[in-house]
């Protein structure tokens, strides 16, 4: 039989029932193809489409236009996964109604189920406002690489009591604005654990520890196709970039030699 799209109401049964919720990035629709088919619950177009695809230093630059265009082909893809297109910077920082018809854009345009967004307590309303719209919200606290001029860099939050604190605080607000899940990232696994354990809405983790309702990663560093940088929290399990390039190597060889192509590729 075929599986059915995951839903928001599949996210919040599994952590109900204590079930993993499991989410990988994707841009395109090949890589969304095989997360379909291995059973991935959500696939998220990420915003680090701009450091692993587009090669930029960081995820400000990439536009709605492109995060559109990315999440079209992905949406052709998934026919089981849930898939959530990420709100690339100042795309909903202006205002509510940027917010909405932004967050609207990837739903209408884009065939996504649901958007992320990235902040804490100060998107609130935006999250209430899309909500309100019938846009399923994933927020998303603690590291937020949108704010890595701010935070001076891609460190770990919540590392002090006030700033554990105030994320426990943030997590319930988002919650209560309407988020359908949240994306903790970059915290200690203990204070990962208390929000899971205070929320009824899955938390889903990205170096948050194990106790998170969910994990996610981003595919590119979870297949060896990102080298600039690996976090602590990144387990690499295949080496694309190798075998890549070990093809790509024997191919030019062949051509200089005149080996390819052979007979059996000729007419
Ligand atoms: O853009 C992205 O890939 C993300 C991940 C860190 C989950 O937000």
């Amino acid at each position: 039989m075929e599986k059915q799209k995951t839903t928001i109401n599949d996210f919040l049964k599994k952590k109900q029932e204590g079930r993993k919720i499991t989410m990988l990035t994707a841009y395109d629709y090949p890589f969304a193809q095989i997360m379909d088919e291995a059973g991935i619950d959500a696939i998220l177009v990420g915003d680090s489409l701009a450091m692993v695809v587009q090669g930029l230093e960081n995820t400000l630059p990439v536009t709605m236009d492109e995060m559109v265009y990315h999440t079209k082909m992905v949406s052709r893809a998934a026919k089981s996964a849930m898939v959530i297109g990420d709100m690339p910077y100042l795309s909903y920082q202006v205002s509510i109604e940027d917010a909405v018809r932004n967050a609207g854009r990837f739903i209408k345009e884009a065939g996504a189920q649901a958007v992320k967004i990235e902040g804490g307590r100060e998107t609130a309303e935006k999250i209430e406002a899309m909500t309100k719209a019938e846009i399923p919200v994933m927020a998303h606290i603690g590291l937020t690489p949108q704010a890595v001029h701010r935070m001076g860099g891609y460190k770990i939050q919540g590392k002090t009591e006030e700033a554990a604190k105030r994320l426990m605080e943030d997590a319930k607000i988002l919650q209560d604005a309407g988020a359908f899940s949240l994306l903790l990232e970059a915290i200690p696994a203990k204070l990962a654990e208390q929000i899971t354990k205070k929320l009824s809405i899955p938390t889903i983790g990205i170096g948050a520890g194990v106790h998170c309702d969910g994990q996610v990663l981003v595919l590119h560093d979870v297949i060896g196709l990102f080298e600039r940088f690996t976090p602590k929290f990144v387990k690499r399990y295949a080496d694309l970039k190798k075998d890549a390039l070990k093809a790509v190597k024997q191919y030019r060889e062949e051509v200089e030699k005149g080996v390819f192509p052979g007979k059996e590729h000729s007419f």
